[in-house]
């Protein structure tokens, strides 16, 4: 990783009995994308306030460059937040609301107005440039919040959930968008979400949040494939979970066997689920024998079927009442509802679940 931007040691933020931040250490590197994931209450945007300088920690520090952040104050920071819920100048134009940062610093006119009208193409508000917020959507409000945070370009940019309230459509636009402006002007970005799809469409790394802790730091993909535990399996995508129990050097489900796999640590008798993608599930004709590589195979009902386009979803129900979801590309084969199958968890594709932490 190149060098560190931001470097989070051990933070503690309580509210009276609520405990925001329970000992959070993080480092975030230059012309990152960083996204903080997490269900709503987690303590992301407790940590996002403490890394702007707007609130202060129980215990911790946060270092901004390799100083410490304590001291100075939030204007002194090459930092920008875009606060979750934000407030624009009513009686100012879109275009002035904008521009307001920038005035501030007392740049040149032309400049300025050059900086406001590429920002205003990337959030798409060039038409409404001269309108003020009373005469704006939601959407269209959070769109010139971010538009006003994006322009100062500071090294480091904090938004907290900057696409909220967008429709899906425009959401996704947004994202590409934000993604490409990040690339092209080389800031660091850290991204408040609750979406994991937007996390992994937009961020380089992602810290998965739960209760003030963070519980695995991981690229996209590396989240996506190797979560670290239970919760950041399901919060991630969707993952068939069964439980089983460690081994010696793997792990055993009950009835159907008992295969080789790294279980973290696991002591042999505890509980260890095991997880799999819906899309590594294969499902075969009641008959059919289980190909190579087959961890464990088990008869199942089909219970319901869904063609989504490029897709076809399943859901299975094996004999003990354990539903399993199957995705296969639209070329794969559509199963009758009601009829017998096979279901066959390919090894390579089982994930150890330790229960987690938190
Ligand atoms: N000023 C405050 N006073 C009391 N409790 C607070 C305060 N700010 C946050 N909390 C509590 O701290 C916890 C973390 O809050 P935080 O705002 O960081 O969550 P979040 O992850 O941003 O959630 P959301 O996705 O809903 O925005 C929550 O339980 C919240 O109720
Ligand atoms: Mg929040």
């Amino acid at each position: 990783m190149s060098h560190a931007v931001i470097a989070i040691e051990g933070a503690r933020k309580r509210f009276g009995e609520t405990i925001a931040l329970d000992g959070v250490s993080l480092e975030i590197a230059e012309g990152e994308f960083f996204a903080l994931l997490g269900p709503s209450g987690c303590g992301k945007t407790t940590l996002l306030r403490a890394i702007g300088g707007f609130a202060g920690l129980d215990q911790g520090r946060i270092l901004l460059d390799g100083a410490d952040l304590g001291r100075s104050r939030p204007y002194e920071r090459p930092v920008n937040m875009m606060f979750q819920s934000y407030a624009l100048f009513p009686h100012m134009r879109v275009r002035d609301n904008v521009a307001y940062g920038l005035r501030a610093e007392r740049l040149p006119r032309d400049e300025i107005d050059a900086r406001v009208d590429e920002v205003l193409g990337v959030v798409g508000l060039h038409d409404l440039a001269d309108r003020r917020p009373g005469q704006l959507s939601g959407g269209q409000r959070q769109r010139v919040a971010l538009a006003r945070a994006i322009v100062k370009r500071p090294r480091v940019l904090l938004l907290d959930e900057p696409l909220a309230a967008l429709d899906r459509q425009l959401r996704q636009e947004m994202q590409i968008e934000l993604k490409r402006l990040q690339h092209e002007v080389g800031l660091t970005f850290v991204v408040v979400t609750h979406d994991q799809e937007e996390a992994m469409t937009m961020a380089d790394r992602i810290a998965v949040m739960r209760s003030g802790r963070i519980l695995q730091v991981a690229t996209p993909r590396d989240l996506y494939r190797h979560p670290a535990d239970r919760f950041v399996a399901s919060f991630i995508g969707t993952m068939n979970i069964l439980d089983g129990v460690a081994t010696a050097d793997g792990v055993r489900l009950d009835p159907v066997g008992e295969v080789r796999l790294e279980a973290f640590g696991a002591a042999p008798g505890a509980p260890l689920a095991v997880g799999i993608r819906p899309d590594d599930v294969i499902l075969l004709d009641a008959d059919a024998p289980p190909p190579p590589g087959t961890a464990f195979a088990f008869p199942a009902q089909v219970e319901t079927t869904v063609f989504a386009g490029s897709q076809i979803h399943t859901l299975v129900r094996d004999t003990q009442g354990r539903a399993f979801a199957a995705t296969a590309g639209a070329g794969g084969e559509q199963r009758r509802e009601g009829s017998a199958c096979v279901v066959a968890l390919p090894l390579a594709a089982l994930v150890a679940l330790p229960e987690g932490s938190a």
